[in-house]
């Protein structure tokens, strides 16, 4: 699919519309024992033979800690006007919790300020899964003890660079966080118990209306909000069956977040599902939780389709004639629109920013050294056209963020699955602009240029 003329047309996104890249920290940074930094969740689950494929892990990623200025000019060669990046907890506090280490805030300090001389705004997340291992070792996300260090941090983190950040992102990806680190095992720090899922879940939600709080007290002119993944879920057939399955996969994977941030409540149909399970809500949580946010960030880049499961609640129905990215993910624009609607006429954020979005492709360079991948060029394409669509029928969206600017450390599959716009080849660290960069480019320069319409693929 390509950007044409009838697939997008009126309203123009406005010119203060955000048109960025995101990336994180453990993910592109390297330097992972460099300035003081302190050992986060995922050093740990690295470095744990069969938690990451071929053994990899971020110790050096695409060392963006010595290689910003290079990144940071890629970044302005492309065009956008904001780069989505995250703090490392560890690198701040190299305990999680008292002591701070200045040489850690230092090198933000310089990305922001480079990022800001070449007239591109950081979206600055807070907390983007590296967690300092010694607040894990005093019992990690499950503990309140957590959530109330991470008001302290963004506390001393907002002191230091809200002078100059503007919008904040506080946490991204609760679902993640709680249920991959906590309930499934798959990420760092690894553990299987369903009520300690929950509770992380619950203290994730709760440090995010502390850290809200922080901020704002550091910064009256923040503009703060969460990163929320949601999954569009669609019933594989009418039968109540599968009905009541997409329902309860929705309430566990989208509502159990959306509600509480956005309602101030927790849903009664997952409440009364998980029993004794539940949250460990203590009073004036809910309050916090769902304290005022100037945007919600939506990381979007796959829909459901969901049938009713052997006893365990809800099946995945994979649809063999759509498109799916390399690692099996349907691409369905479609599903971006219909969760946009279900968004403005269910919870009205008072805006909405796409802090994610994105498709992994097997890049290879081709003789002449150059990586083709018009596939991701179309993906972005379809999604951005979306975009206008729902905007075009009310939907508060401010900016769009491609995951992500470079291939890097994919978490538990490591290096061979490349996101990015620009591809790295990890054995030099060379950067090499795929096609899909030079598609956005031409994209974002007709957007700004006011032709829109005559931006096709590359
Ligand atoms: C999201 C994460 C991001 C990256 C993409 C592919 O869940 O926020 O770090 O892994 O998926």
């Amino acid at each position: 699919m390509t950007i044409t003329p009838d697939s997008i047309s009126s309203p123009r996104f406005p010119p203060t519309f955000l048109w960025g890249a995101a990336t994180s920290a453990y993910q592109i940074e390297g330097a992972a024992d460099v300035d003081g930094r302190g050992l986060s969740i995922w050093d740990r689950f690295c470095a744990k033979p069969g938690n990451v494929r071929n053994g990899e892990s971020g110790n050096l990623a695409c060392d963006f800690y010595h290689r910003y200025p290079e990144d940071i000019a890629l970044a302005r060669e492309l065009g956008v006007n904001a780069l989505r990046l995250s703090i490392s907890w560890p690198r701040v506090l190299p305990e999680g919790r008292g002591r701070v280490n200045d040489a850690g805030l230092d090198f933000y300090d310089r990305v922001v300020d480079e990022l800001l001389a070449s007239g591109i705004e950081p979206l600055v997340t807070l907390y983007h899964w590296d967690l300092p291992a010694a607040l894990e070792d005093a019992g990690g996300w499950p503990e309140r003890a957590t959530a109330e260090a991470f008001g302290e941090y963004a506390q001393i983190v907002g002191a230091r660079l809200g002078d100059r950040v503007r919008r904040w992102i506080t946490l991204n990806e609760p679902w993640v966080i709680a249920w991959l680190g906590y309930g499934y095992g798959v990420h760092a720090p690894g553990r299987t118990s369903v009520a300690d899922a929950v509770a992380a879940a619950h203290h994730v939600l709760l440090a995010h209306g502390l850290a809200t709080d922080a901020l704002r007290r550091e910064s009256a002119t923040a503009l703060i909000g969460v990163s929320v993944d949601l999954e569009t879920a669609q019933a594989a057939t009418e039968t109540p069956e599968d009905v009541a399955a997409a329902r309860a996969f929705d309430g566990h994977r989208n509502r159990w977040f959306l509600d509480p941030l956005l309602r101030g409540t927790y849903p009664a149909d997952v409440l009364e599902q998980l029993g004794a399970n539940g949250p460990p809500v203590q009073e004036g949580d809910l309050e916090r939780i769902s304290v005022p946010i100037d945007f919600l960030g939506v990381n979007y880049y796959q829909r459901r389709v969901v049938a009713e499961g052997n006893g365990a609640g809800w099946q995945f129905v994979r649809q063999d004639e759509a498109a799916h990215t390399d690692i099996g993910w349907e691409v369905s624009p479609d599903g971006l629109f219909e969760l946009m609607m279900r968004l403005r006429d269910e919870y009205a954020p008072p805006a909405i920013l796409i802090t994610e979005n994105g498709a992994a492709f097997t890049d290879v360079r081709g003789h002449d050294a150059a990586v083709r991948d018009p596939e991701r060029a179309d993906y972005i394409a379809a999604h951005v056209a979306v975009l206008e669509r729902a905007i075009a029928a009310g939907v508060p969206i401010i900016g769009y963020f491609v995951w992500t600017l470079l291939d890097n450390f994919e978490w538990s599959l490591g290096y061979g699955t490349r996101f990015g716009l620009v591809y790295v080849d990890f054995a030099t660290l060379e950067r090499v602009p795929k096609s899909s960069f030079y598609w956005y480019r031409e994209f974002l320069a007709n957007v700004r240029n006011g032709h829109l319409a005559s931006a096709t693929r590359t």
